[in-house]
């Protein structure tokens, strides 16, 4: 799936749960020192991560990757739900060991988790010297300079305009096929249960110019497919005169308000071959214009991540996400009509809200059974302090009670992942190569535009190609298939 890497359905992307790079250092005193960088969290914070490291590579440092010779570690962290930030405090207990032996070594907290707890946590993880949010990576040389001086380092300023658009990311652990770009930052949703719009601050949109150049230089090095990130794609918006361009800086191709309908369609015209993903998209603001730009081009992936949460209004009411049932049910018919049946379709889901009752989280079951998701990320309502669910409702739901309805809509949608599979064998998919299967070598594996991942022989085939293959069989994460020869 295109997005994230959370601590209860891993994802099955090109990255793992957690990714690590190592950057070293030459000091003035010809010492070289090394950074390792370990991230956690959606993929805005894998992004951020490689930002990081652009940055300090800047200020001279290299890059390898091992953590037990490293003179500074910077976690990355997530806030999203309790047992994210539990991880973390374990991996710190880990480091810890480290230090007792090496006690030189620097450590950083980074992203929401730094954000959310800000100087808290140097008091309650004596382990911590340095702890940065994420609208503060570009004074990280300084902190780190202000650590080496014996003093702890706290930036936890949240911006208005950081997007980092100038900042051309270092890709961590890529393929070399496919890639992320950040194109906005913060969220300005106040879903009652969420977390982020705290440690990530307002929504804020980067400049076209820079995605289009990120994007162009991606493909120009081989890359074949971008993922366009933000918390809420659909309210990208971009206005020159907001952004005090000048008229000399302006490429006449942009215009001087942009849309992401507009700005998905900017990508895709960079070339047929570059496929183009987004993530994600929220039920209220998708339009009809995106739909339609989608269904207008081969290249942009047919596949929508549009998380529900429930299926229920009075529950969606209470999480604030300011659409109804019937809305979302109608999105789905917009989607299917417009960008076409076989569109591939995901959510996200909370089991066990605040007063969520027995017949409620049925209201889930049957918006699943009635729109049968290829895929679902499904979690138990975690409450996060601070939030407007945390002050206004009750956490009433036991855990075994959500635990017991998780598990219920798990299996539902592990039925439904096996049927929508089903549909594709005997179909012919374009194929985009991403690697070698993670089973074996002999074996390819990559994606159709929905999303799906097919595995197939490899041949003479290689990673970076377009393929047409044949599904023969399918499991419930997996197409399996062979190429047709031309
Ligand atoms: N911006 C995206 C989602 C960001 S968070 C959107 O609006 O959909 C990713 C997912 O984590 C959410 O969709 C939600 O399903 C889940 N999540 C967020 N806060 C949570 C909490 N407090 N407890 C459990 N799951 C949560
Ligand atoms: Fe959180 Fe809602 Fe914003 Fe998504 S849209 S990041 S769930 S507040
Ligand atoms: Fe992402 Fe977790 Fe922060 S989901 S935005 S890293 S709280």
């Amino acid at each position: 799936m295109i997005k994230y890497n959370w601590d209860t359905v891993k994802e099955e992307q090109n990255v793992g749960s957690c990714e690590t790079m190592q950057v070293t250092r030459e000091e003035a005193s010809g010492k070289e020192r090394k950074l390792y960088i370990e991230s956690y969290g959606c993929q805005m914070n894998f992004s951020d991560s490689e930002i990081v490291t652009s940055i300090m590579k800047k200020d001279g440092f290299g890059t390898t990757s091992q953590y037990e010779s490293a003179d500074v570690i910077f976690i990355n962290t997530c806030s999203i739900r309790e047992k994210a930030e539990q991880t973390i405090r374990k991996r710190l207990r880990q480091f810890n060991g480290i230090k007792k032996e090496k006690p030189e070594l620097m450590v950083g907290i980074l992203g929401c988790m730094a954000e959310r707890l800000k100087s808290k946590l140097l008091d309650e993880e004596k382990i911590v010297d340095l702890v940065v949010g994420p609208d503060a990576y570009r004074d990280l040389p300084s902190l780190v300079r202000k650590v080496d001086d014996g003093q702890k380092a706290v930036n936890t300023f949240l911006s208005r305009e950081e997007t980092y658009a100038d900042i051309s990311p270092v890709r961590l652990n890529s393929n070399g096929v496919t890639a992320f770009i950040s194109i906005m930052r913060g969220c300005d949703n106040m879903c009652s249960f969420c977390v982020v719009p705290y440690t990530r601050g307002r929504e804020r949109s980067r400049d076209p110019y820079s995605i289009l150049n990120e994007a162009r230089n991606l493909f120009a090095r081989g890359y074949r497919e971008v993922t366009l990130l933000g918390q809420n794609v659909d309210s990208y918006k971009w206005s020159e005169a907001e952004n005090n361009k000048s008229r000399l800086d302006r490429n006449l191709e942009i215009d001087s308000y942009v849309d992401f309908a507009q700005l998905l369609e900017m990508v895709a015209n960079i070339d047929p071959d570059l496929r183009v993903r987004f993530s994600t998209s929220h039920p209220k603001d998708i339009t009809d214009a995106v739909l339609i730009t989608m269904a207008g081009y081969e290249n942009i992936c047919k596949y929508i991540h549009l998380p529900a949460q429930s299926g229920n209004t009075r529950v969606l009411d209470l999480m604030n996400r300011t659409y109804t049932r019937e809305w979302y049910l109608d999105k789905i018919a917009s989607i299917r009509r417009i960008v076409g049946a076989d569109c591939g379709i995901s959510s996200d889901w909370i089991t066990g809200f605040c007063s969520e009752t027995e017949d409620e989280h049925k209201d889930t079951i049957s918006l699943m059974e009635s729109v049968k998701f290829d895929f679902s990320y499904m979690f138990a309502y975690s409450e996060r302090p601070g939030t407007p669910a945390s002050k206004k409702f009750k956490d009433d739901i036991p855990m075994e009670i959500k635990k017991q309805r998780l598990q219920e809509i798990i299996d539902l949608q592990s039925r439904h992942s096996m049927e929508r599979n089903s549909e594709d064998i005997n179909k012919v998919h374009k194929v985009l190569i991403e690697g070698y299967s993670k089973r074996s070598k002999e074996h390819l594996q990559g994606r159709t535009s929905t999303n799906k991942v097919v595995v197939f022989p490899a041949g003479d085939y290689h990673k970076g190609q377009y393929v047409h293959v044949k599904i023969n069989e399918c499991t419930s994460a997996t197409l399996l298939g062979e190429v047709m020869k031309a």
